[in-house]
């Protein structure tokens, strides 16, 4: 709901308010965003639209507003008619640069004349229950409408289940120059969350640089919140770090790898110290960009916090010619006051109804196997074939062929760019495997990379001119390839045409989309000097008019994002891409981190998640297949591996979990995610019907643990059924143990410990009760002991380090 009195606005969620009002100077002051500052029947009020309780606005305002009635000390005042206002105390909409705010600008120009000060001032605001898009980027909708209403349950309804979307547009014109920034907020009510972005409109005739154009500015009226943020590399994305900003500046950026990235992830949180998982203020912030980006969290001494975040501002410029605009990403923003899990489970919801889109949104992912970890480029069509056929007796339902299947592919050296099939490796081309997976009763999925050369490609030598590089100078590669220059359209448009026919040329059902090297040495042969700044920002606007274009092209095409793993995580890419590969690491003890670090602001659906060989590829690392399952479940689930070269044993395990996942399915994809704690999760159905938690075992220490599961979210009214996902237990787990009850004496690993281990057939623990939902989440249950040292049956629990365990909770109807 937005509401507005005079120029005074409420933009109101579920659980938050946003508040702000016009000053007399025409500057706008940030009042509240945080906890909600109506009750529910003031909502309900305010949206029947009773003017006497919109009155009520502006007395809100007057308890919140900043009562400045002196001149600062040495600080600018803004001018003679709005004596004393100091900006720099001023908690605001928007700051610009050169008027007495010397805090973090959002927006920095340069004139023709060569001042950058700017001073826009508010001049207009329309509220709309429409919502627009941004015309250069991808940006959040609506469609969900007034759900309750529609569905006549209008009287049993809360509020926000009632309320819809809503845009509000506020226009600032600058005092000086014939330049409009738009602010564009909308509210989308049942999940917390409000977005903002930025237009610059140049209504001058002479042209203006753009130094920077953030997407977002929220000043807190308070020090000492901390930024928390996810960085990393390759291989070992969302590490979760927390910086405390008392005073001066803590940043989260991509400063140029050229990608959202993993080395700092667009997504960052802003809570106080004391917030926890399930109480106190957190604020979650992200940007619907997959380019360099910058968020920074800053106190200016006094009283005042700023957090701001966009476009990284290093590197950039753009360059408005007079009657022009210029885009900011759109920013999103969710407010809690239930800790970080509230945080996160309202920003799920927020990218699963309104940034992920098409025909994928709201279906079950496919369950796949993927032959990389299983053949990396050394296949043919025989090889592929025996993989799905394994996988297909296991129920898998699609076989994705990955790198290697084009042009001269053999090896990461060449290729990249011939997206024609080698036939040599497949002599039936992609037709005939797809016709093949297909009648094994799997659908088909493809690889490509399509933003990269190799030099060593027909594309390349055909145009060089294409590839990203300085004339005259050496270039840098990474992984041995260039990148397009998605800049031109052209290349855009030979993109959209190359992989058009790649995707008509079989019976596609998914395709994954690669990027396997960051930017260095950004030139655009058609670019002039001057706008060289350009290049970087100018690059994904090309991207997504390709991921556009091709994903309204082909729409029943489930595309999963990727770059070397989740180099490229963002909601930029989930905009086009319902789920991305989370990370090339596959050891599970590792994706526990991982995936735990996403889970802040991405929800389990938008996650690739594979279960792959022993020890793993990166990290050596062996972990149970019961483990490397139960943690692959919580996102969109697949196999990475030979099955074939799995044991009998193994190959039954395998069936099983992908039973049990396509039981369970629905609640892992679509369900409320909680972190119980750092090696504890759990999703529970929308509608509280069912439940899976998983307890992953950092490290066994005998007799030390008799671990009660205490749950997050069952419905307290209701009675559950819980039980563990009991698995099988291989003998030789125990290893020389086996003698204690053998009559002869076996020798570990020999022959006859392994015909025993085949023959002899052990169930792992069952626990089981019955127990109400309120019991669960205050409580817990109390589950069987681990394996101790002294006597293991049927009651214990093996829980080796790295063993994990799935519980499931049924209510009973
Ligand atoms: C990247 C991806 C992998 C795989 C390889 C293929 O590293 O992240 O999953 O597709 O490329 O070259």
């Amino acid at each position: 709901m937005i509401l507005r009195n005079g120029n005074i606005f409420l933009l109101q969620t579920k659980g938050s308010s946003y508040f702000m009002q016009v000053l007399p100077s025409g500057h706008i002051e940030h009042i509240h965003y945080g906890a909600s500052l109506i009750s529910d029947m003031q909502y309900e009020k305010f949206m029947k639209n009773e003017s006497a309780e919109e009155g009520l606005l502006s007395d809100m305002a007057k308890v919140l507003e900043i009562k400045h009635k002196n001149e600062g000390g040495n600080m600018v005042v803004y001018s003679k008619e709005s004596y004393p206002l100091c900006l720099e105390v001023m908690p605001l909409e928007m700051s610009g640069f050169g008027k007495g705010d010397i805090r973090e600008p959002l927006v920095e120009l340069t004139f023709a004349d060569g001042s950058s000060t700017c001073d826009f001032l508010f001049e207009s605001a329309e509220i709309s229950d429409e919502l627009g898009s941004l015309e250069t980027l991808p940006s959040s909708y609506d469609d969900l409408g007034k759900g309750a209403e529609s569905a006549g349950e209008e009287d049993k309804a809360a509020p926000w289940e009632k309320d819809h979307a809503q845009q509000l547009t506020i226009t600032l014109k600058d005092t000086g120059y014939d330049i409009r920034l738009k602010m564009i907020y909308k509210v989308y009510p049942e999940c917390d969350t409000i977005t903002r972005s930025a237009v610059l409109i140049n209504d001058g005739d002479a042209r203006v640089k753009v130094d920077r154009l953030l997407s977002i500015q929220i000043d807190f009226q308070q020090s000492g919140y901390q930024l928390t943020s996810f960085h990393g590399r390759w291989a070992d994305e969302m590490g979760q770090t927390v910086s405390v900003c008392n005073a001066g500046k803590v940043v989260s950026e991509e400063l140029a790898a050229g990608e959202s990235g993993s080395r700092s992830n667009p997504f960052t949180m802003v809570s106080m110290p004391d917030t926890t998982e399930t109480a106190g203020d957190c604020y979650g912030f992200n940007l619907v960009y997959s380019g360099n980006h910058y968020s920074s969290l800053s106190s200016n001494g006094t009283f005042l916090s700023r957090f701001v975040s966009g476009i990284q501002p290093t590197g950039f410029e753009w360059l408005l010619e007079a009657g022009e605009k210029f885009e900011a990403p759109e920013a999103v923003m969710t407010y809690s006051g239930r800790g970080f899990g509230g945080m996160s489970r309202s920003m799920h919801d927020f990218v699963r109804k309104h940034i992920v889109r098409g025909v994928w949104r709201d279906k079950e992912r496919p369950i796949l196997i993927n032959n990389w970890e299983a053949t990396y480029f050394n296949f043919n069509q025989n090889s592929l074939l025996k993989i799905a056929k394994e996988a297909s007796k296991a129920g898998i339902e699609l076989f994705v062929l990955d790198d290697g299947w084009f042009g001269k592919r053999n090896d990461d050296h060449a290729g990249l760019g011939d997206w024609i099939v080698n036939t040599k490796k497949l002599p039936d081309g992609l037709g005939g495997l797809a016709e093949k997976i297909n009648a094994m009763g799997m659908k088909f999925g493809l690889w490509v990379e399509p933003e990269m050369v190799n030099e060593d490609s027909d594309l390349f030598r055909a145009h060089p001119e294409w590839a990203v590089r300085i004339p005259g100078r050496s270039h840098s590669v990474g992984r041995t390839q260039m990148i397009l220059d998605l800049t031109r359209t052209d290349v855009q448009d030979y993109i959209i045409d190359a992989l058009s026919k790649v995707f008509s040329s079989a019976n596609i059902s998914y395709i994954k989309w690669d990027m396997n090297r960051i930017f260095s040495d950004r030139f655009s042969l058609e670019l002039p000097a001057e706008r060289m700044k350009e290049f970087q920002h100018r690059y994904y606007i090309g991207l997504y008019r390709i991921m556009g274009t091709l994903t309204k092209k082909f729409p029943e095409i489930l595309f999963e994002g990727c770059s070397a793993g989740g180099n490229r995580f963002d909601l930029g890419i989930l905009s086009f891409f319902p789920q991305i590969w989370a990370s090339d690491d596959t050891d599970a003890e590792c994706r526990m981190d991982i995936q735990r670090g996403y889970s802040y602001g991405y929800p389990a659906n938008t996650q690739g998640a594979h279960v792959s060989a022993v020890p793993n590829h990166q990290t050596l690392h062996t972990v149970p297949l019961e483990t490397r399952f139960s943690v692959a479940a919580f996102g969109c689930f697949g196999y990475e591996l030979n099955l074939g070269e799995l044991s009998e044993q193994q190959r039954k395990q395998v069936a099983d979990q992908v039973e049990f996942y396509k039981k369970w399915r629905k609640v892992f994809q679509f369900g409320d995610f909680y972190r119980l704690d750092k090696y504890r999760f759990m999703v529970v159905s929308k509608d509280k019907s069912a439940a899976v938690a998983l307890i992953f075992q950092k490290e066994s220490r005998p007799n030390n643990d008799y671990l009660a599961l205490k749950t997050m979210g069952l419905d307290e009214d209701a009675v559950y059924e819980v039980a563990n996902r009991q698995v099988s237990v291989n003998i030789k787990a125990f290893g020389s143990l086996i003698n204690t009850m053998a009559p002869i004496h076996v020798k570990q690993d020999g022959i006859i410990h392994g015909i025993i281990a085949r023959h002899y057939k052990m169930n792992g623990e069952k626990d089981e009760a019955v127990a109400t939902g309120s019991m669960l989440n205050s409580c817990g249950v109390r589950l069987n002991p681990d394996y101790g040292g002294t006597g293991y049956g049927e009651d214990t629990r093996m829980f080796r380090t790295g063993d994990a365990r799935l519980y499931v909770f049924a209510r009973v109807e």
